[in-house]
C-alpha cells in the first residue's frame, strides 16, 4: 500500500451527511458532519422520508466542502469508501448512489463499509498507537454489543441485546420525561445534577448479552406512578439512576469479558460512547484491572464520515470490501457481516 493514501469517505446511514478525507486510515484532513436534527427535533425522532431528502440536498456540498478543507482536488483520491448498511434504507441509498457515481467518473475504486465497522475504527482516528487485538464495547442507537476485534477485519461479536440497543433507551427514557431527540445527551446533561438515589432491578443473568427494555419499561411505570400521586417528577434523580444503571451494566460485562478471555486492551465505539459516565467508569474499571482503555475523540463517537475513511483503508488494505457499480445498500446488514468478501 502505498504511503498517503487518501480515502474520501460518505457516511449518510441516519440524519448525519457526511464527508471525510482520510490519510492512511488514521488522520482526518478533513471531516464535514452536517446534522438534521433541528428538522428531526419537531417530530421527536428521525423520520426516515425526510432525512432522504435532506441528504439529497446537502450532499453535494458536504462532498465539495470536505475536498475544499482538505485542500486536496479529486485527482489526488486514491479510492472512494461509503457505508452501505445497516441504517435507513432512503438515508444509505444517497450515499450509496453519490459515491457510485463518483467513484465511476473517477474510475477509482469503490469500497463499501459496514457502518459498525466505521465505529469501531473512530477508534485508530482517536489512538495513534492502538492496534488491534482488543476488546470493543459497541453501543449506539441501533446496537449493543461486546465485540472481539482479532485484527483489522476479523470481528467476532461475543455478546450483544436481547432486544433494545443502549441509545434507543436512552432516546426513549429522555422522551417519557420529556427532553426531546436526541435523548442521549439530555438525559447525562440532566444526570449530572441528579443523585443515582432509585434503584432499579438488574435483569437475569445473560452471560455478556444484555436486555434493556425491562429498563425502559421501569423507569415509564415509575414516572406513571409518580404522575398519579400529583407528586414532581425528580427527573434529575431519575436520569442518574438510569445512568448508572446502564452505565454499571455496559462496564462490568465488558470488562469480565475482557479478564475471561485475556484481552489486555478496551476500547469503547458508538454514538453512546459520548457518554462522560460511561468514558470515566470504564477507564477506571480497566485500570484497576490492569486492562488499557482506548476511547474515541468526541467527533469520532457519534456518525461521521471520518470513522468510515478509517474502516475503508485498512478494508481496501487487506483487499476486502471493493465493490462494482452493482453495490446496492443493506439497512439490515448484520453487525457481523464482513465488508465485501474478497473477490
Ligand atoms: O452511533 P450513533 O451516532 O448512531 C447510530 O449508529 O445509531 O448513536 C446515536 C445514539 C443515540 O441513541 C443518542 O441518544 C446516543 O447515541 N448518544 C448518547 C450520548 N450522545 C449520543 N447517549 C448517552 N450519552 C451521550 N452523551
Ligand atoms: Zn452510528
Amino acid at each position: 500500500m502505498k504511503k498517503n493514501f487518501k480515502v474520501l469517505a460518505i457516511e449518510s446511514s441516519c440524519d448525519e451527511t457526511s464527508c471525510a478525507v482520510v490519510v492512511d486510515g488514521r488522520f482526518c484532513l478533513s471531516n464535514i458532519v452536517t446534522s438534521q436534527i433541528d428538522i428531526h427535533t419537531r417530530f421527536g425522532g428521525v423520520v426516515p422520508e425526510v432525512a432522504s431528502r435532506n441528504h439529497v440536498t446537502a450532499i453535494d456540498n458536504v462532498v465539495k466542502l470536505a475536498l475544499k478543507e482538505a485542500k486536496c482536488t479529486l485527482d489526488e483520491i486514491d479510492a472512494i469508501a461509503v457505508t452501505y448498511g445497516a441504517g435507513l434504507i432512503g438515508s444509505l441509498m444517497v450515499g450509496v448512489c453519490y459515491a457510485k457515481g463518483l467513484a465511476y467518473a473517477t474510475k477509482k475504486p469503490l469500497i463499501a463499509v459496514n457502518h459498525i465497522y466505521g465505529h469501531i475504527a473512530g477508534n485508530y482516528l482517536s489512538n495513534e498507537n492502538l492496534e488491534p487485538p482488543f476488546m470493543c464495547l459497541l453501543v449506539s442507537g441501533g446496537h449493543t454489543a461486546i465485540i472481539k476485534v482479532e485484527d483489522y477485519n476479523h470481528h467476532e461479536v461475543i455478546g450483544e441485546t436481547m432486544d433494545d440497543a443502549v441509545g434507543e433507551c436512552f432516546d426513549k427514557v429522555a422522551r417519557v420525561l420529556g427532553l426531546g431527540y436526541p435523548g442521549g445527551p439530555k438525559v447525562s446533561k440532566l444526570a449530572e445534577s441528579g443523585e443515582a438515589n432509585i434503584k432499579f432491578t438488574k435483569p437475569n443473568d445473560l452471560g455478556y448479552n444484555f436486555s434493556f427494555s425491562g429498563m425502559k419499561t421501569a423507569v415509564i411505570n415509575y414516572v406513571h406512578k409518580i404522575e398519579q400521586n400529583g407528586e414532581a417528577i425528580p427527573k434529575a434523580d431519575i436520569c442518574a439512576s438510569f445512568e448508572k444503571w446502564a452505565v454499571d451494566e455496559l462496564v462490568s460485562k465488558t470488562i469480565k469479558a475482557c479478564l475471561e478471555q485475556g484481552f489486555k486492551k478496551v476500547v469503547v465505539a458508538g454514538g453512546v460512547s459520548a457518554n462522560r459516565r460511561l468514558r470515566e467508569e470504564l477507564t477506571k474499571k480497566a485500570n484497576e484491572n490492569g486492562i488499557e482503555c482506548f476511547i474515541p475523540k468526541f467527533e469520532y463517537c457519534t456518525d461521521n464520515a471520518g470513522m468510515i475513511g478509517s474502516a475503508g483503508y485498512y478494508a481496501y488494505r487487506d483487499g476486502i470490501g471493493v465493490a462494482d457499480m452493482t453495490l446496492s445498500p443493506n439497512p439490515s446488514l448484520d453487525l457481523q457481516d464482513y465488508l465485501l468478501k474478497k473477490k
